[in-house]
């Protein structure tokens, strides 16, 4: 119970926390663009589009508190419907193209065609968890790639990145809740370390499997996998 009261104390702080910080960044672009008497059309468009990037990492942060507060309630429903993969994989690599070249992060999708029943909202959910995690922990100059891909009943997506990688101790924790690698590596990057145990939620909800590939130093490869039967 102690335990409980600690995280979810925890859990508020790191939120609001990570909630504030594209605020303070927006408000002191728009603050500048304010006070410039001459702000020329490119000038505008880079603050702008600065902003987008900024709105829409708040709208990913608030999916996923509001997912989390769905699976505490017990209430994590799946609206499944007909979800084409390799279409989700190349919508949400579009999504977090801006992302990605801000940190000089190359990013790409390709793969198979793979249809599955399921919650497409959900599995995009999911996906951009992995695809961000990747841009955000690789550093610059990395590269990101995301495949769709079915075999042998399954379908899935595979995102592959040339980053750090994840230690082999911290692979058994990897998926729990508020667990980050490296607290001094991590914390330079705003988290919480929620988005892969949300990613797991997801997963076992359409009863499928997620797992990590790769060694430390030689990038990582996040996997999911669905039954199609
Ligand atoms: N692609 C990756 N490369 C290296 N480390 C990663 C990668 N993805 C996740 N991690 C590590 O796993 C931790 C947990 O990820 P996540 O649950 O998404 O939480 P958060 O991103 O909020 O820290 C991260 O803090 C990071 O240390
Ligand atoms: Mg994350």
């Amino acid at each position: 119970m102690q335990e409980g009261v600690e995280s979810q104390r925890r859990f508020v702080a790191d939120a609001s926390h990570d909630l504030r910080t594209p605020l303070t960044v927006m408000r002191s672009e728009i603050d500048v663009g304010l006070e410039s008497p001459h702000l020329s059309e490119r000038e505008a468009r880079a603050l702008l589009e600065s902003n987008r990037n900024e709105v829409e990492q708040m709208a990913r942060m608030i999916d996923n508190l509001l997912t989390l507060a769905s699976i505490e309630n017990g209430q994590l429903e799946l609206l499944r419907s007909p979800t084409e993969l390799q279409a989700l994989a190349r919508e949400v690599v579009e999504d977090l193209r801006t992302l990605a070249a801000a940190t000089g992060v190359r990013i790409s999708a390709s793969g198979d065609t793979a249809s599955v029943v399921a919650d497409r909202e959900r599995l995009k959910q999911v996906l951009t968890n992995l695809v961000e995690n990747a841009v955000k922990y690789a550093g610059a100059d990395a590269q990101v790639r995301v495949s769709s891909w079915q075999h042998d009943g399954e379908v899935g997506f595979t995102v592959t990145d040339t980053g750090p990688g994840i230690p082999a101790e911290a692979i058994p924790h990897l998926f729990d809740r508020f667990f980050r690698v490296d607290a001094s590596r991590s914390s330079a990057r705003q988290g919480s370390g929620l988005g892969l145990a949300i990613c797991h939620d997801i997963i076992e909800a359409h009863g499928g499997r997620i797992w990590v590939e790769g060694q430390e130093g030689d990038g990582s490869s996040f996997a999911i996998a669905l039954p199609t039967g």
